[in-house]
């Protein structure tokens, strides 16, 4: 698939829903007794594979229409009869472990080659801690098979920001002895928490900025609720990110998610110069939302705070591509936790770009964009970018191209589905020129 220099992007679109908030909603769903109706569902790949695993831990889950979905849940799982594939999910496998480790039966998880070699042990130590027992692959890795129940309380400080870590101790607290206390050293996405308490659930939370310590006492089940996803921040900022790099363009991206935790880029993209304004900022089913619209500016590099990372740590590839074409450095540190995302991705986004001539360093944990010496509107592109599978490599490089002088084409960009099924399409109707 190919992206090519395009006129001025011009339009109003929705981004698709929220993908952590929509694999929450099916587990949770599930694990409450009665029934939870989805609204906005994200309907992509990665959420798909949540969706067919309740199904296969006991779960009634129906689609009625685009978006709506419907779960019956049991108020606990049962074992499933086969392997459960999460596809290409790390929330997916991590949540639903943590979910599953709760009850007595024994589950066995895998994935597509890049999950597999994620790492499990992050989500597998905590689960054995309060009890859970499993045999995996060298270096905690799927395939593993799982053994839940008789579960006991731990208190657990989260030793890397990890959102799914913080979730799968919390889904496993439900149904352990006592319930359980996660300690937070930096503050990560706290959707987790907030659809527990919308699904009956008590979570008590104390802030003592950056920490943050959660309680959910034992005991506790849920009831099935009415869930509202709003529009995914990291798929928005394609669009958005797309409009500042292109001349003459002006995106709004209606009814996007604006979580404090979610928004980092945000404030990065405002330090850089980007010409952004948020409308129509309106609570919904638990969660702010907005409009937000960008419009083609001319951007300076900039350093992001390290402790920003948690609130953006999935926009740091497409935000090296604004960087692209800034005027001087942007330097981007303390963001390792990207190296165990979907794929490398500092090191992936450092060659991407090197291959399309910006100029770029990569530290163990850090990534330098040293900016367009060109302009505003001077980056050269040509480049064939190697994507090992991973969709947010796939999309940042695509919009790389829509602004680049010569053309920039990505290898599987299939995968770009995971998250984002109608990216393509969204971004065609905005006038960017992208031919499979
Ligand atoms: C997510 C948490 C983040 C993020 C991922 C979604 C979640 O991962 O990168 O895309 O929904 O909890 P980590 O918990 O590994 O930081």
């Amino acid at each position: 698939m190919t992206a090519r220099r395009s006129g001025p992007l011009r339009g109003t679109v929705r981004a698709p829903g929220d993908k952590s908030i929509s694999h929450r909603a099916l587990i949770l769903g599930a694990l409450a007794h009665g029934v939870t109706e989805v609204e906005g569902l994200l309907e992509g790949e990665d959420v798909r594979r949540s969706a067919a695993a309740m199904t296969a831990f006991g779960a009634k889950v129906e689609r009625l229409g685009e978006g709506r979905w419907r779960v019956e849940g049991k108020g606990g799982f049962s074992e499933p009869a086969d392997v459960i594939d999460c596809g290409n999910a790390g929330t997916g496998v991590r949540l639903i472990m943590g979910a599953m480790a709760g009850f007595r039966l024994n589950a066995t998880f895998t994935g597509d080659a890049s999950l597999r070699g994620r790492p499990m042990n992050r989500v597998l130590n905590p689960l054995g801690e309060m009890g859970a027992t499993w045999i995996c692959r060298e270096g905690g890795r799927l395939p593993l098979t799982l053994r839940g129940g008789g579960l006991r309380h731990i208190a657990y400080t989260v030793p890397v920001p990890s959102a799914q870590v913080k979730s799968a101790v919390l889904l496993a607290g439900l149904h352990a002895e006592g319930g359980v206390e996660v300690i937070e050293l930096e503050a990560t996405r706290d959707h987790t928490e907030r659809m527990l308490r919308a699904f009956g659930a008590q979570v008590d939370v104390t802030e003592e900025s950056p920490r943050r310590h959660i309680v959910l006492p034992g005991g506790q089940s849920l009831g099935g609720t009415r869930v509202r996803v709003p529009g995914d921040p990291s798929s928005a900022a394609f669009p958005l990110v797309a409009a500042l790099v292109t001349p003459g363009s002006e995106v709004t991206v209606e009814g996007m998610l604006l979580n404090a935790l979610r928004i980092g880029l945000l404030d990065t993209l405002g330090e850089m110069g980007a010409d952004l304004s948020v409308t129509n900022i309106r609570e919904e089913g638990g969660e702010t939302v907005a409009d937000v619209t960008a419009r083609h500016s001319a951007l300076e590099g900039v350093t992001v705070p390290p402790e920003r990372a948690p609130s953006m740590i999935d926009e740091y590839p497409i935000l090296a591509v604004a960087a692209a074409f800034a005027e001087g450095p942007t330097v981007m540190r303390g963001i390792g936790e990207m190296r165990v995302k979907e794929s490398d991705r500092i090191a992936l986004m450092a060659a991407g770009l090197a291959a399309c001539g910006v100029g770029v360093e990569e530290g163990p944990d850090s990534l330098t964009v040293v900016g367009s010496v060109r302009g505003n509107h001077g980056v050269a592109g040509g480049a064939r970018v190697t994507t090992h599978g991973d969709h947010r490599i796939a999309m940042s490089h695509l919009i790389l191209g829509l602004a680049s002088e010569e053309p920039v084409a990505v290898d599987e960009p299939g995968m770009i589905a995971t998250s984002f099924p109608g990216f393509v399409d969204l971004m065609r109707t905005l006038g960017g020129e992208i031919e499979a």
